[in-house]
């Protein structure tokens, strides 16, 4: 006679290949290493991921909150999920009913928290200000994209630089595409990979305010840099050169809206402590020109701005930045490679300015925003911990409550 069979299921944690817009930021946020990627697709290795869901909440559009309920033994493998364009529907299969939450128990008998590991690992706040508008999301997806119109595009670097940089504005026209300032959209580039398949959507952070880059305008800008070289060797971004090369009137292929959880604060006495390099400008443009709109009726908290580039040409929006009121925004720009002076960070400016920063840590209407290379996100940390600490406040606990309260975000790559 048989014993008991023992059959083990999983909630598979799968990512939706067809809203995944790959902006790697799962990747990075899993603590275990159970997220990868190829060009085709992000995956998840069903034996690795221990469904701690620190993954979910960062995640711009949703596609990694998706679950299958499979055999353990029949988990789909990631060769097979690297070459999916469409998700599997959920097998029909009969198996014990499981715990419909996705965080429950993604390997089957195996706790969610038994390997200890809490979402607190993720460096930022997973939820947004508490004042914050509600965002719209995944309006327009890579199955069924929106077009726009190209109204300008204009470099914003001088032309002595290598570094070209443009301000690309978009005219939805009369199609509906709310945005917030933080939240990013997806350019459709035309054309295929090698392997023939249509490119993927890039994402780019919008730089203009949720009521246009001209007031009352259905239009967009975004901040474009051409990418033509990665890790030192030559390469010609697809998205980025097909932007920057855009003519006014040229049609564009967008998806999006994305992201729930950078976005500012509508408290009109909240305070924004704004940190970025190069393009990581863009969110931080959005959100001072809506306050700068939204000054004229009352909006009375304070702007900082830490804004890192490697000389004064090739900081975008230099000339509008520097010319805004001081008693509106206090500036403060930090250049690597000017000739003659010494490299200088973001972090390092911070520290210079440490009295004023450490104020505007104490004050709990502050919110924080970093955006831009990835490199220096440690950096940034590092120096708020250390002008925290030596204003005789608890980082750690600082740091702690910054995240629950949803104002410290960092969007870097
Ligand atoms: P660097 O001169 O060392 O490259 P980019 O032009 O590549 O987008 O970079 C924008 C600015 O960010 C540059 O001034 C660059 O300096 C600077 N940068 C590079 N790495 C870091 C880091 N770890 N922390 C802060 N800033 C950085």
């Amino acid at each position: 006679m048989n014993g008991p069979v023992s059959i083990e299921v999983l909630r598979q944690h799968l990512i939706d290949p067809e809203i995944c817009i790959r902006c790697n930021t799962c990747e990075e946020t899993c603590p275990v290493d159970a997220i990868t990627h190829d060009d085709n697709n992000y995956v998840v290795k069903a034996d690795i991921c221990n469904g701690c869901m620190a993954c979910v909440p960062p995640c711009p559009t949703g596609a990694i909150d998706n679950w299958r309920t499979v055999l353990k033994a029949d988990a789909y493998p990631i060769e097979e999920q690297f070459t999916w364009d469409v998700l599997p529907e959920q097998n029909t299969m009969a198996v014990p009913a499981a715990d419909d939450s996705p965080g429950a128990g993604a390997s089957g008998d195996t706790s969610a928290d038994a390997s200890g590991i809490e979402v607190d690992t993720v460096r930022g706040a997973v939820v947004p200000p508490w004042s914050a508008a509600k965002p719209y999301v995944n309006l327009y997806t890579h199955k069924a994209p929106t077009t726009a119109t190209v109204v300008g595009n204009y470099r914003l670097t001088d032309s002595t630089t290598d570094s070209d940089i443009h301000h690309i504005v978009l005219d939805f026209g009369s199609m509906p595409f709310p945005v917030l300032e933080g939240q990013s959209i997806g350019i459709l580039p035309p054309g295929a990979s090698a392997d023939g398949r249509a490119h993927h959507a890039r994402p780019y952070s919008v730089a203009s305010p949720r009521d246009g880059e001209r007031p009352g305008y259905n239009n967009v800008s975004l901040t474009v840099k051409r990418v033509s070289e990665q890790h030192g060797d030559a390469i010609d971004g697809v998205c980025s050169n097909y932007l920057c090369d855009l003519k006014k009137g040229d049609v564009v292929n967008v998806i999006g809206p994305f992201g729930s959880t950078f976005l500012m604060p509508n408290h009109p006495n909240s305070h924004l402590l704004m940190i970025c390099t190069g393009t990581g400008s863009a969110p931080m443009r959005a959100m001072t020109e809506y306050r700068r709109r939204r000054r004229l009726k009352g909006a009375t908290g304070k702007l900082m701005l830490f804004f890192g580039a490697r000389t004064k040409e090739e900081l975008p929006y230099f000339g509008p930045l520097t010319n805004l009121p001081k008693d509106f925004i206090d500036t403060n720009l930090a250049f690597s490679r000017t000739p003659g002076q010494a490299k200088r960070y973001v972090q390092d400016a911070m520290r210079e300015r440490a009295v004023d920063v450490a104020n505007m840590l104490r004050d709990d209407n502050t919110h924080i925003y970093v955006c831009g290379l990835k490199g220096m996100e440690d950096g940034v940390l590092q120096a708020l911990r250390e002008i925290g600490e030596q204003h005789q406040m608890d980082w750690d606990a600082l740091w702690a409550k910054l995240k629950r309260e949803g104002r410290l975000h960092l969007e870097t790559y």
